[in-house]
């Protein structure tokens, strides 16, 4: 079966793990905080600002935690999210607004959450969807105008960028996955952008039993000059989500092949657009502007065959899927489906996600659109 998404880890991970085991400290340590000081320096930001977790989801609740989401505050959601991003908004409190995505690219853009936003509007979460960034002048614009945050969930924007500027470090907070199926795998993980300095201190604390950033090694020595060194204080209550020195390890080796992991993907769109151009009545996703950059995390078709497509693809050993299921169509979150979202339902009835991969042979693409092109032959 050819897979939709595949990590590719070897040798060079194993080899930074040992030198883990050898060190006698797996825990959170030196290769934490170089990963995260790496990371953030690989998109050219501030490393100050950076901070690693144990998934995109554990920084997308927190966010809710850190912005104080409440009962009252209304939050803009694109149909089209991850359904992190919806439990976060409910179990805060706040009321979930959705709002439509372009029908297309399945990005949110400014006029859609334009429309959404009232006197309770406190934040927006926008999704670079499979890695194209959305149009961030406007949307910015919008936020700052209405004084809502924006919270960019980058969860596959890993190296993406708008106009220069890394997607997931242009808002407020912004959050990259390292989950099994990302291009940067670390197994399971997280990153996260935040803007404001106190409050990258009090995420810290968060994600670690609420203990004082300051201390300099964790509980004994919060209270390093007290008499006794197993005494200390808390700044905040807290959970425990953070990177330890292993998957921080595969990480910083997956780092290092990160350019030549997305040219290949960009290599396998590309090859992707030139043999489905003008096959039946397939429209392409759009190719990034100039000025942007993608990470090239999806690649996706949109047809009105697409539920034979996939079965057909099946049989063949294609795996293909859609992505995101739209939130408003999940019964958990259909009460805040208040309106009609018809380029969202467009994009869930049309939208088709084949393989795509650094892992993939020039003989798995030629499956891949070798059973595209028959589908429409015997259609
Ligand atoms: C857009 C988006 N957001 C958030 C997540 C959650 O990431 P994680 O699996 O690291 O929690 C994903 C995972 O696929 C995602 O695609």
């Amino acid at each position: 079966m050819i897979n939709l998404f595949q990590p590719n880890l070897g040798n060079d991970e194993i080899a930074l793990i040992k030198d883990v085991f050898a060190s006698n400290w797996l825990g959170k340590g030196n290769s934490v905080k170089d990963f995260e000081n790496k990371f953030a320096e690989s998109l050219s930001s501030n490393t100050k600002k950076f901070l690693s977790t144990t998934s995109c989801t554990e920084a997308i609740f927190l966010s809710a935690k850190l912005f104080n989401f409440s009962k009252g505050d209304e939050i803009i959601v694109p149909t089209i999210s991850f359904p992190s991003v919806g439990s976060a908004i409910i179990e805060s409190g706040a009321k979930i607004v959705f709002c439509d995505v372009d029908k297309h690219s399945l990005n949110v853009r400014a006029k859609d959450i334009q429309k959404s936003i009232s006197s309770k509007t406190k934040a927006v979460y926008i999704t670079h969807y499979g890695g194209i960034p959305c149009e961030m002048d406007e949307i910015s614009e919008l936020c700052n105008q209405n004084n809502i945050l924006m919270i960019e969930d980058s969860a596959c924007a890993v190296r993406s960028f708008y106009k220069g500027q890394a997607c997931g470090t242009i808002g407020d907070m912004g959050m990259w996955s390292f989950d099994a199926m990302k291009t940067l795998s670390t197994a399971d993980g997280g990153m996260m952008y935040i803007k404001d300095t106190d409050k990258r201190i009090e995420a810290e604390e968060s994600l670690y039993l609420g203990l004082p950033v300051k201390s300099k090694s964790g509980l004994d020595s919060s209270s390093e000059n007290a008499a006794n060194w197993w005494e200390f204080e808390m700044n905040r209550t807290g959970r425990r989500a953070i990177m330890n020195n292993v998957t921080a390890a595969m990480g910083l080796s997956q780092l290092n092949k990160l350019s030549a992991f997305i040219d290949k993907r960009k290599n396998i769109f590309e090859q992707y657009t030139k043999e489905l151009k003008n096959i039946g009545d397939i429209r392409l996703p759009p190719t990034p502007e100039f000025e942007h950059t993608s990470s090239y995390y999806f690649f996706w078709i949109q047809t009105e065959h697409r539920d034979q497509l996939a079965k057909f693809l099946l049989d063949k050993g294609v795996y293909t899927t859609f992505r995101y299921w739209p939130l408003d169509k999940i019964k958990l979150f259909s009460e805040y489906a208040i309106e009609d979202y018809p380029n969202s339902d467009y994009a869930a009835s049309h939208t088709l996600n084949i393989p795509l991969h650094q892992s993939l042979s020039d003989e798995d693409v030629d499956l891949v659109t070798n059973g595209i092109k028959e589908f429409y032959v015997q259609l």
